[in-house]
């Protein structure tokens, strides 16, 4: 264990180990044990893959606000990347993710190395995601939620209290996909954490947070605003009660140069299933897009709400 955080007070600890992280782990709930009201302390787990931006530090903090002891890995997996490019491409920047880290008042950070989260090698058995992982971002990039659920169920079983205590883990709401994916494997393979999603974190001109944000170009990033802002559009016709007219909200974004649309659709935030319109209950329809912008490939949502 590397007690980085002894000459910066705001740094939290770094492990690299999985035998380190449960040292860790275990030591910091000892010590919250005493503090906790009923002596069951509470551990948040912020899984991330790096490269953290404002969307990470509001994981962070949602999990400081509720949690005794907060727990973040960054680890690139290799398994949910289809593309070595993309996966050599995608920002590795340690040192400032545990400065952010250390301001929202993470107390430990797990980075292991590839060998440390596989050490048999490739892994032979996986979570397979099931028909939920084989839409949108699935049929995009075939695999890839099988290698985010395997890597997952990992992360929650290396971090996993080994006293009592109770758990959570954190996702953000912009992997819509991802989130509806880990709360299912949870429910049917009964893993002991609850899952917590937070809000999507948005520049100030809507612009969804992503780690992929800083590939584009300023010209790329205005003509990614037609994203958001055919959501917000799709968004409003649905507080109105009005047709969604799914197919003048594509041509908008199509129209938009330099944005090559993959799928905007509206869908059942749990399975996925497209619906034709938002129905009665607040939050059930998703409005779900995926583009290219440039070279990046980015998505966003927003829920519908039911007309008022
Ligand atoms: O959302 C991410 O950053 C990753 O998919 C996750 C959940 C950390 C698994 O690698």
């Amino acid at each position: 264990m590397i007690p980085t955080g002894l000459d910066s007070p705001s740094l939290p600890l770094l492990v690299s180990t999985p035998a380190d992280l449960r040292a860790a782990t275990a030591t910091l709930l000892d010590a919250a044990r005493s503090r906790a009201a009923d002596g069951r302390p509470s551990l948040g787990l912020v899984p991330t893959m790096g490269g953290l931006h404002a969307g990470h530090a509001a994981l962070a903090r949602a999990a400081r606000t509720a949690d005794d002891v907060v727990v973040v890995s960054v680890f690139v997996n290799p398994l949910q990347f289809g593309d070595q490019a993309d996966l050599e491409r995608y920002p590795r920047t340690l040192d400032e993710d545990l400065r952010l880290l250390g301001a929202q008042g993470a107390d430990l950070v797990f980075a292991p190395a590839v060998e440390d989260m596989y050490p048999g090698g490739e892994p032979l058995v996986r979570v397979s995601a099931g028909p939920t992982g084989e839409v949108f971002e699935g049929a995009a990039r075939p695999g890839h939620f099988d290698g985010m659920l395997t890597v997952v169920a990992k992360l929650l079983n290396l971090a996993q209290p080994a006293t009592r205590a109770r758990y959570r883990a954190y996702f953000g709401e912009k992997d819509a996909q991802q989130l509806a994916l880990i709360r299912r494997m949870v429910l049917d393979l009964n893993l002991p954490v609850h899952i917590e999603g937070v809000p999507i974190v948005r520049d100030a001109d809507g612009l969804a947070l992503s780690s992929r944000n800083r590939f584009l170009t300023d010209d790329e990033r205005s003509a990614a605003l037609v994203l958001s802002r055919t959501l917000a559009a799709l968004r409003e016709r649905a507080a109105r009660g009005e047709p969604l007219d799914l197919a003048a909200a594509r041509a908008r974004i199509t129209a938009e140069e330099g944005v090559d649309l993959d799928y905007l659709d509206v869908v059942d935030p749990a399975s996925f299933v497209p619906r034709a319109d938002p129905g009665p209950e607040p939050h059930t329809a998703l409005a779900v897009v995926a583009a290219r912008v440039g070279a990046v490939r980015l998505i966003d949502n927003m829920a519908l709400p039911a007309p008022h």
